[in-house]
């Protein structure tokens, strides 16, 4: 495991911990800046090995040399990846031991990044990032939300039990491997007039979090989304849509050929009936809008022939299991993730999220958790369905 210097550094030891926990046995290189941030002892405590930092230390050297170390690892893994790793490494720069150990590496490697968010979205790392990817180098994050210098957005690592969970996956069998999925992800928008439109709360993240574990199951990934705040995650297919009838076009267009699809958008169920061609006026103290029904997307991908495996999503406020399992029947769907919204927790807008899931003669609970979580056990869910339909395909 490589360490870089940043502020996140100290939750690379957690990392270390919940890795050894797991009966794995890790050896820490850190850079000059991380030792800035934590202390070798720390790592050394938790590894149970001497860490190793500097290119020209004899008597490191000696113990185990660098291109032993690259040798020794079956994985490498950078946790914190700061901008500057990222951006030595892409471009094949060797200047100190964790850079020179990628160079040296033949085994696969995993970057965790973490920096503001504003290092984060310059067109230059994101270049660099995707120069790493196409190198095959396997990216976890970074996670949104609030930064250590106080700004919000993109730049966190990734939890350690979150990196720990995706770095050791890696090793297991793809289970939906040359599956095509088509997800849809998001809100729609309904414009009025130029400026105005009608939308909904969605911010995409289940879609997004079960693109992403569908990619790392091997499967083929179309996302279908409406417009959200969140990046594409890395082997998905974007598609981005913004109104109702764009996203039915592109859903449908797509899953004709798809084994499976999952309605993960939140549809507007009407669109305002005419389009102004320019901005509406404040005339008068009142003002109506005539809407006109939008196609039901998801009903209409489980009547093409053949059916893909078709896996929908209730948003309710009461009555849960109820709606659910008339729109399961309804819509002529295989399964079907329902959850409450409008509560203390969870629903539109949150990190974590509860779903009562049923499918013809089945059902059941996944209990409130993290998003990303939640995407792994209803992919392990839909996975299982999938192969209860398709044995022969699979076998
Ligand atoms: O009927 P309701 O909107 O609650 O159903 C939710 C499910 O139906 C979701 O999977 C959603 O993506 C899908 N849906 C759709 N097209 C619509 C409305 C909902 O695909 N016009």
């Amino acid at each position: 495991m490589g360490v870089c210097g940043g502020i996140a550094a100290y939750k690379a030891a957690e990392l270390v911990r919940v890795l050894r926990k797991q009966d794995h046995e890790v050896r820490v290189v850190m850079t000059a800046a991380a030792r800035q941030f934590v202390a070798p002892l720390t790592f050394q405590a938790l590894s149970g090995h001497a860490v190793h930092g500097d290119l020209l230390d004899v008597e490191q050297e000696q113990a185990m040399s660098h291109i032993h170390l690259a040798r020794w690892a079956d994985l490498l893994l950078i946790a914190p990846a700061t901008a500057d790793m990222l951006a030595k490494i892409a471009h094949g720069l060797a200047d100190d031991l964790l850079s020179t150990l990628y160079l040296a590496a033949e085994c696969p490697v995993f970057v965790a990044p973490a920096m503001n968010q504003a290092m984060w979205g310059k067109v230059v790392t994101q270049e660099n990032i995707a120069r790493l990817q196409s190198h095959g180098v396997h990216c976890i994050g970074p996670a949104a939300g609030e930064q250590a210098c106080g700004e919000q957005g993109l730049g966190r690592m990734v939890e350690p039990a979150e990196i720990c969970r995706q770095v050791l996956k890696y090793e297991q069998p793809s289970l939906l491997a040359g599956v095509n999925i088509v997800i849809s992800a998001g809100p729609t928008r309904e414009p009025l007039d130029p400026v105005r439109y009608i939308t909904n709360r969605s911010s995409g993240k289940m879609g997004y979090a079960l693109a992403a574990e569908a990619v790392s199951a091997g499967a083929n990934v179309t996302l279908v989304s409406g417009p959200v705040n969140l990046l594409a995650p890395a082997g998905a297919k974007l598609i981005p849509v913004e109104t109702a009838l764009q996203m039915y076009d592109a859903v449908i267009m797509h899953s004709r050929s798809a084994d499976i699809y999952i309605g993960a958008a939140a549809v507007a169920d009407y669109r305002p009936q005419t389009l102004a061609e320019s901005k509406i006026k404040k005339d008068g103290e009142t003002g109506s809008i005539v809407l006109t029904k939008n196609p039901d997307i998801i009903a209409a991908v489980a009547r093409l022939q053949p059916k893909p495996l078709v896996v929908g999503f209730a948003a309710e406020t009461d009555d849960l299991e109820n709606y659910a399992k008339h729109k399961l029947q309804s819509k002529n769907l295989d399964l079907i993730a329902a959850n409450w919204v409008g509560q203390a927790e969870g629903g539109f807008d949150s990190d974590r999220n509860a779903l009562q899931v049923f499918w013809p003669g089945g059902q059941q609970i996944l209990a409130m958790t993290d998003k990303r979580t939640l995407a792994v056990q209803l992919l392990n869910l839909i996975t299982e369905k999938w192969h209860e339909k398709n044995p022969v395909k699979n076998s």
